[in-house]
């Protein structure tokens, strides 16, 4: 397979986060393709026929959202740009803002000019504060040199663009609490319908769009949506940026093919080398802390046997029952060292924090799974423990009004399908799980 990148191919450029050696690079060519040859709708179209997919973790058609945003007479559009990143394992939007903040700003005034928006807002992650201040200096640039502005290109079109900072929250990355989050208020998840594209920001039709998203709409403009849509695998167009992590022996974001096999870039020289200190593989979490985890068995290959790769379709084959997700793109992988009801119960205190509290499953239930998965970690756990995770599971799952409940469903459910007897083995091997974990003082190390 070829190893093509659209996104990062001038990274590592010098001086490539400066408007000069950017635009040397070719930059801001798809904003002058755009406004000097293209209607809004011509632009729509290409992204349709691309068949790009939301890089924010749904994988929801990007042209197709876009197509579904309300455009009523005298009523402003806003395009987002959601650069919250903070699902547990995903890094990539953070290393493309920081490397190449152009591109995204590119993007951003291409897709803004194709959904008819004149003021467009980054919504960044509050602890990215340096990141802010890369983008604020790119835009000041950007407006410096007539791409931001009024009548951008002598072409009639306006548009402002704005930094954001989040509200420091996980939930905050959900779009319509960071909508919420954006109109000063706390962000908590609105209930839809009615969805954005027909009443969003400040109640106007509003486009929330990853940062990676929004980058790859570049190369979908210079190049067209059919020469993106030839690269990649079935309804798995293009590129995608893998934050990969954990116990690998080359760590790190890396732009993939999409189709790449799994075990070309786990163990691929082009990639992450294999598992670090010649250890095995024990398990993946292919797309972010909420995908299900799989078991060494069906990280490179199917339940039927066939290569897994990294596609929307190849890491959900098979379901929930020995399927995952690409997700967000957050790889991480667990090696035999690795203690299984530990990293469910690290990941399931995380959404605990971070739930809004709006609903009651998601508010109690991840508490509940919380306490439950920390008295088997540490010892005091009983064999019931196992099924009331189970239980209390169902009942979040489906019944929240934004997916986080079922972020925090999905890991624990797997972990118990593919690994129940790591929770069995804590159980009756309670002192030996005590020890192994805080050492001869029995005190939990985190009440
Ligand atoms: C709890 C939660 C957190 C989320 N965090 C992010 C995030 O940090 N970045 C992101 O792009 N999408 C995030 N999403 C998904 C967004 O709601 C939305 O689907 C996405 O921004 C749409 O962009 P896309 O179509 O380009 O993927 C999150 C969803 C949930 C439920």
């Amino acid at each position: 397979m070829k190893n093509r990148k659209l996104l990062l191919e001038n990274v590592h450029i010098p001086g490539i986060e400066t408007f000069d050696v950017y635009r040397k690079n070719g930059g801001y060519r798809s904003v002058e393709k755009a406004l000097n040859t293209m209607t809004p709708d011509e632009v729509v179209e290409e992204v349709k026929k691309s068949g790009l997919r939301g890089r924010g973790g749904a994988g929801f058609p990007t042209g197709m959202k876009w197509s579904f945003l309300a455009k009523p007479e005298g009523v402003p559009r806003y395009l987002v740009c959601n650069a919250d990143e903070s699902e547990p394992g995903t890094f990539k939007d953070r290393y493309l803002m920081e490397k190449i903040p152009h591109l995204l700003i590119e993007g951003m005034i291409t897709s803004s000019y194709a959904l008819g928006a004149n003021t467009s807002y980054i919504y960044i992650r509050g602890e990215f504060m340096y990141i802010l201040h890369i983008l604020e200096k790119a835009i000041a640039e950007a407006y410096d040199k007539g791409f931001l502005g009024k009548n951008i290109l002598g072409k009639g079109y306006d548009l402002d663009l704005f930094v954001v900072p989040g509200g420091g929250a996980y939930i905050c990355g959900e779009e319509t609490a960071l909508l919420e989050s954006l109109e000063g208020k706390r962000g908590n998840p609105r209930i839809k319908p009615p969805f954005p594209a027909v009443k969003g920001l400040w109640g106007c039709p509003t486009v929330v769009n990853n940062v990676e998203s929004l980058a790859a709409v570049v190369p979908i403009v210079n190049d067209g949506g059919d020469s993106y849509a030839a690269i990649g695998i079935g309804r798995s167009t293009g590129t995608k940026l893998i934050s990969a992590c954990g116990n690998l022996v080359k760590p790190g974001v890396y732009e993939i093919e999409m189709g790449l096999s799994v075990e070309e870039f786990i163990y691929g020289d082009d990639y992450c080398k294999g598992i670090a200190n010649n250890k095995k593989l024990k398990a993946c979490v292919p797309g972010g802390s909420s995908v299900p985890i799989l078991p060494h068995y069906l990280v490179t290959k199917t339940a039927s046997g066939e290569d897994r790769l990294m596609s929307y379709e190849s890491l959900a084959d098979g379901g929930f029952v020995s399927g995952s997700m690409l997700g967000s793109g957050g790889f991480i992988v667990f090696d035999e060292d690795q203690c299984i009801v530990r990293n469910t119960w690290n990941f399931t205190r995380f959404y605990a924090h971070e739930s809004c509290g709006q609903c009651s499953p998601c508010r109690e239930g991840t508490g509940w799974m919380e306490k439950v998965l920390h008295r088997l970690e540490n010892g005091h756990g009983n064999i019931r423990d196992i099924d009331l995770l189970a239980e209390i599971n169902k009942k979040i799952e489906g019944n929240t009004i934004c997916p986080l409940g079922d972020a925090a469903a999905w890991p624990v459910a797997a972990a118990i399908r593919h690994f129940r007897d790591e929770f069995e083995w804590h159980v009756t091997n309670k002192d030996e799980a005590i020890t192994r974990n805080y050492g001869l003082s029995k005190e939990p190390l985190i009440a």
